[in-house]
């Protein structure tokens, strides 16, 4: 290895993340949130990317001290490329090009999803490939062939809303808090997922569709507050645990068949949403009637953070991809060739 030290920033979204790789081992995993977007129920862009110009060097900072490194002592900078929000990812790529020109070491355009997928090999630097990966983010929802670290293959996506979105659109209707997926877990925890049926979209293949899943809670709630107006509020546990397990079953539906049909060797769940747990644990029962290991990265990598970025770059400067200074953010999401 001709590089032991790697510096990943993450500014996609919401989340200005700085991360240190060095030698297989993640020193420094420092992600600071933006609480600004809670009361508008999702991400405004224009404060977003405002905010990542606040936090970008403290959260740089404080990764270098806690992982107790220099910045001479970096070797690469891998930086999220896209998809993201334009103004979020250029504060984060051009604090990538800035330390890539003030050190002289290369700059490594990442993919946000692929580092998703990157997240997996912090814990698992071997796994048995081919690895049939389940990505739910809040942007993206797809299940993926992976046949190599950087090699792969979408089988299914989302034809609309992602996972992710379905959760945080759900908490929108409910009154919860933005992002919703964690609050709708929470609440669900106490509550009957056979409570309530929401109908599952019927979607060819192993493509998917979410946004009607949110459509049927919204008539859901308007009919039944017509005679109980405190309908939502008294239910809320019931409501949340239908609701969410409905979206597990989709979910595990689709890479029930996927398995069947592509005969991976393991299953794999990454993206923010594999911060569920009743999703990781009904995806582990999955892999086990099937005797496939089910790989999840622990709660710290399934949310956005920089050392899943880390890792996605380090397997690109592997492989000698490094990323010119003249690059810009890009929207591309994960597609076949
Ligand atoms: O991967 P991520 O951090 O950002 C994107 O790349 O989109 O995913 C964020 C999404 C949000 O929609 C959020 O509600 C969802 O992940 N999420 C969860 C949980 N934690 C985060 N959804 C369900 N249950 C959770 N515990
Ligand atoms: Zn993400």
């Amino acid at each position: 290895m001709r590089y032991s030290t790697i510096l990943g920033i993450e500014s996609s979204c919401d989340d200005t993340a700085v991360a240190i790789w060095h030698k297989g081992k993640i020193l420094a995993n420092i992600t600071a949130g933006q609480d600004i977007h809670r009361e508008y129920g999702g991400v405004v862009p224009e404060l977003a990317s405002r905010a990542h110009q606040s936090h970008i060097i403290p959260t740089l900072n404080q990764a270098l001290k806690t992982a107790n490194i220099a910045a001479n002592d970096i070797d690469a900078i891998a930086v999220t490329q896209g998809p993201g929000l334009m103004g979020s990812l250029l504060v984060g790529l051009n604090t990538a090009k800035g330390l890539s020109i003030a050190l002289q070491k290369p700059l490594i355009g990442v993919n946000h999803l692929q580092a998703h997928i990157a997240a997996l090999y912090i814990e698992n630097p071997e796994p048995e490939f081919p690895l049939l990966v389940l990505l739910v983010s809040g942007g993206h929802t797809q299940l993926i062939l992976v046949t190599g670290f950087t090699e792969m293959q979408i089988v299914g996506t989302t034809l609309d809303d992602a996972a992710g979105e379905a959760f945080d659109k759900a908490a929108k209707l409910l009154g919860l808090p933005y992002p919703g997926g964690p609050h709708i877990e929470n609440r669900a925890q106490s509550g009957n997922p056979k409570a309530f049926p929401f109908p599952q979209a019927s979607v060819p293949g192993f493509n998917m569709s979410f946004s009607g899943i949110k459509t049927s809670l919204l008539y859901f709630l308007q009919k039944e507050s017509k005679t109980n107006t405190g309908f939502a509020t008294d239910n809320m546990a019931d409501i949340c645990a239908s609701y969410q397990q409905s979206i597990i079953d989709y979910l595990l539906g689709k890479t029930k068949k996927a398995i069947k049909e592509y005969n991976p060797k393991t299953i794999a769940l990454a993206g923010g949403v594999s911060a569920n747990k009743s999703l990781r644990k009904q995806l582990s029962e999955l892999g086990a009637e099937h005797n496939l290991p089910c790989l999840i990265p622990a709660f710290e990598y399934c949310t956005d953070n920089a050392a899943m970025i880390c890792m996605a770059g380090h397997f690109l400067l592997e492989k000698g991809d490094t990323t010119g200074l003249e690059a810009l953010p890009f929207s591309k999401t994960l597609h076949n060739p």
